[in-house]
């Protein structure tokens, strides 16, 4: 552990088939208005929707709600959201759902009491909220973001075709608490479920490829990693199997929490890809990590040689035996591969909505981290952008 770091995660976490129960201990904590943040409508499909109501109610609670926060949110919705933030002098941001629905609740926390433009600030110049911040809770009902214990929230603007992330330095825009009930994953669509598995390796493979040192680190990635894989495919053969949705449920929150980019640089570079895709195609997540990743590992293999063979040996068992160092790395993204056919992941952009001509585009907006082992310029991007078409 070379790297000189703080840690700090104060989001409290409620996991299993009760956990809901345990609204009752954290609502009590806030004044009586609540703004409930959903999405387009799957907690009322489920059920979810009227067993937490009632313990908003039963709580005493005065509430409004922010409905039909969209997969990927936009700032147009994030201003709407604000306004009813503020009408309604909201003490407490409940969000009931996925990743979108918490990265939206965070971005309406830090902005109802901004007197910026909040894109403008958050989004663009990336700067810290310097107002007061409306706490969030959460209620998650898709494995995959990590949104639920993490200071990240991601908004698109549709008018320039910009999706940015912001991953707050603050502690205070993480969730207050979360509620994890990995039976509430179960109604999730497979395109959803597995879209969000990947998500959940890309977080974990975009904070191990980097850096030289021994790392604790790094033995935590491999260890989610190996859970992931095993359970991914109990979950994809059976998606009710409750023990797999939890293992999944349980890594992605800590896939991306803080916990394993500690004492590393971060590489980040399938997510930038995956943002600016996702910025001009509004396609889902997870895919547009997974279109793009092969192309990209296999390109920067070269450059971090040492670190895709342990991937190779200690995530998917490869035996290095009288092979050299590329052929092991190799053979594991080629294990990489098969994983993600299996699932059913989609490898190519093209699949997503993205055309020849979309190409410089996206690269123009595909924004350079500086962590990995390779920095890309952008004649590497739009390589790797062609090979993923
Ligand atoms: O809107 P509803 O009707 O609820 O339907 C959602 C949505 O259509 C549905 N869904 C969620 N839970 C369900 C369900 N359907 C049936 N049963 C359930 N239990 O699933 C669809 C996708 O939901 P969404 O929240 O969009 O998915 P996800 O959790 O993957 O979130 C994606 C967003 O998070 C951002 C992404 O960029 C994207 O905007 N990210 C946030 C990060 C963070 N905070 O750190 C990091 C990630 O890398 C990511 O960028
Ligand atoms: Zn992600």
């Amino acid at each position: 552990m070379l790297g000189n770091f703080e840690y700090c995660n104060p989001t409290k976490l409620y996991f299993g088939e009760e956990s809901l129960d345990y609204l009752n201990v954290e609502l009590p904590k806030y004044g009586k208005n609540v703004a409930l943040v959903y999405g387009g409508g799957s907690i009322k499909k489920n059920g979810i929707y009227s067993e937490v109501v009632k313990i908003l109610q039963d709580n005493g609670k005065d509430v409004a709600e922010i409905a039909g926060v969209m997969p990927n949110p936009t700032v147009a919705k994030l201003y709407e959201g604000v306004e009813i933030a503020r009408k309604h002098n909201v003490d407490l941001l409940l969000a009931v759902g996925g990743g979108s629905v918490c990265d939206y609740a965070k971005a309406v926390s830090v902005s109802v009491n901004c007197d910026e433009d909040p894109w403008n600030k958050y989004f663009l110049r990336s700067e810290e909220p310097d107002c007061e911040i409306i706490p969030v809770g959460c209620v998650l009902t898709m494995a995959g973001t990590g949104s639920e214990m993490n200071a990240g929230a991601v908004i698109t603007n549709q008018e320039t075709k910009q999706k940015r992330g912001h991953v707050f330095l603050s502690e205070e825009i993480m969730p207050k608490f979360s509620v994890l009930n990995p039976r509430y994953t179960m109604t999730l669509p497979e395109y959803q479920m597995v879209s969000g598995i990947y998500d959940i390796f890309n977080h974990i493979c975009e904070q191990y490829f980097s850096g030289e040192d021994d790392n604790t680190s790094d033995y935590i990635s491999e260890g989610l990693m190996r859970s992931l894989l095993v359970s991914s495919r109990i979950a994809c053969e059976n998606p009710q199997n409750y023990e797999a949705r939890s293992n999944i449920m349980w890594t992605a929150t800590w896939a991306l929490n803080t916990l394993v980019d500690k004492g590393k640089s971060t590489d980040w570079m399938v997510h930038m890809l995956g943002q600016a895709i996702g910025g001009y195609t509004n396609a889902t997540h997870g895919m547009t990590l997974s279109a793009v990743s092969l192309p990209y590992y296999r390109y920067i293999m070269q450059f971090g040689l040492p670190k895709f063979k342990r991937f190779a040996m200690n995530v998917w068992g490869i035996d290095a035996e009288e092979k050299s160092d590329v052929q092991v790395a190799e053979e594991g993204l080629a294990a990489m591969e098969k994983w993600m056919k299996e699932l059913g992941l989609i490898m190519n952009i093209a699949e997503l909505g993205v055309s020849e001509e979309m190409i410089e585009g996206i690269a123009d907006v595909t924004v350079v981290q500086q962590g990995g082992y390779k920095v890309l310029d952008r004649d590497e991007i739009v390589q790797i952008l062609r090979e993923s078409l």
